[in-house]
């Protein structure tokens, strides 16, 4: 599936009034941010995609893909559809050594397996604090670590093209070198986040209000160069986080 263009069509908010935009587009190597307070509608937007939606929702939006109305068998058959969803409730149920499920994966995807399983760990590894390696078994994952590996290889073996991340607890961790692999390998991620970098690190960022999209914005050259000091000050609130954890005392 050569995926070239996601196109959302508005809809309408909680109270029945139109989004204030016709569409927008997303393409191949997007990564788009969805902000919001609880209720606003971020899931909803998320799901939409997943579904496909077709003005059947409770949002009214239509989702096209390369210009057209996306084919049934997309939502029938998973091995069609170019979407995947990773929630906080995504689990695995694989009695099999994290390598071994992920040279398999990249063996029915006609990958070679060994650079696709160390990258995939290398992403993964980026994504969680305590490091996951190939030997350790997937079921004593635990549920951060499980899906920092499930969105590594989504993005890395995976061939689904699109990716949408709702509320996943490492979404923290997605930072500069995490986006950068995504952009790399040519994917569109969307993920609903609260962590401002993140969302600063993004191309576009989705402003939900009442159920509805409220602003379209795209990083401006002014928020690019507030984000250089926004991510100085972060690391520096990341080594303290990860201190506080080792069970330092902090003091300045
Ligand atoms: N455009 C809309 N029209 C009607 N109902 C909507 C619309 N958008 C969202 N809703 C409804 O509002 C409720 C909250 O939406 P949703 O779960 O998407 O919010 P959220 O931003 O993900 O919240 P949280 O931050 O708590 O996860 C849901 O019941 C959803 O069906
Ligand atoms: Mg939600």
């Amino acid at each position: 599936m050569n995926i070239k263009k996601l196109t959302v069509f508005s809809g309408i908010d909680k109270s029945g009034n139109p989004e204030k935009f016709k569409k927008f587009e997303i393409f191949p190597g997007n990564t788009v941010a969805i902000v919001g307070p609880t209720g606003s509608g971020k899931t909803s937007l998320v799901t939409d995609i997943e579904m496909l939606a077709q003005k059947d929702t409770v949002t009214r939006r239509k989702i096209l893909i390369n210009n057209k109305i996306p084919p049934f068998s997309y939502r029938q058959d998973p091995s069609k559809n170019p979407i995947v969803l990773i929630t906080q409730h995504t689990n695995f149920l694989a009695d099999l050594r994290v390598d071994e499920f992920l040279k398999l994966h990249a063996l029915s995807r006609k990958m070679k397996s060994r650079g696709a399983v160390s990258k995939t760990l290398m992403l993964t590894n980026k994504l969680t604090g305590e490091k996951v390696t190939e030997n350790m078994k997937m079921t004593v994952l635990s549920g951060g670590q499980t899906r920092a590996l499930m969105i590594a290889d989504s993005i890395v073996i995976g061939n689904a093209p699109i990716v949408l991340l709702d509320e996943i607890e490492n979404a923290g961790i997605f930072k500069k070198e995490a986006m950068e692999m995504v952009r790399e390998e040519g994917k569109i991620i969307l993920f609903v986040t609260h962590d401002p970098v993140v969302a600063l690190l993004c191309d576009i960022r989705l402003v939900m209000k009442n159920g509805g999209i409220a602003k379209i914005l795209r990083t401006s050259e002014r928020e690019k160069k507030a984000r250089k000091k926004i991510i100085e000050q972060d690391i520096m609130i990341s080594v303290i986080r990860e201190r506080v954890r080792r069970g330092e005392i902090i003091k300045f």
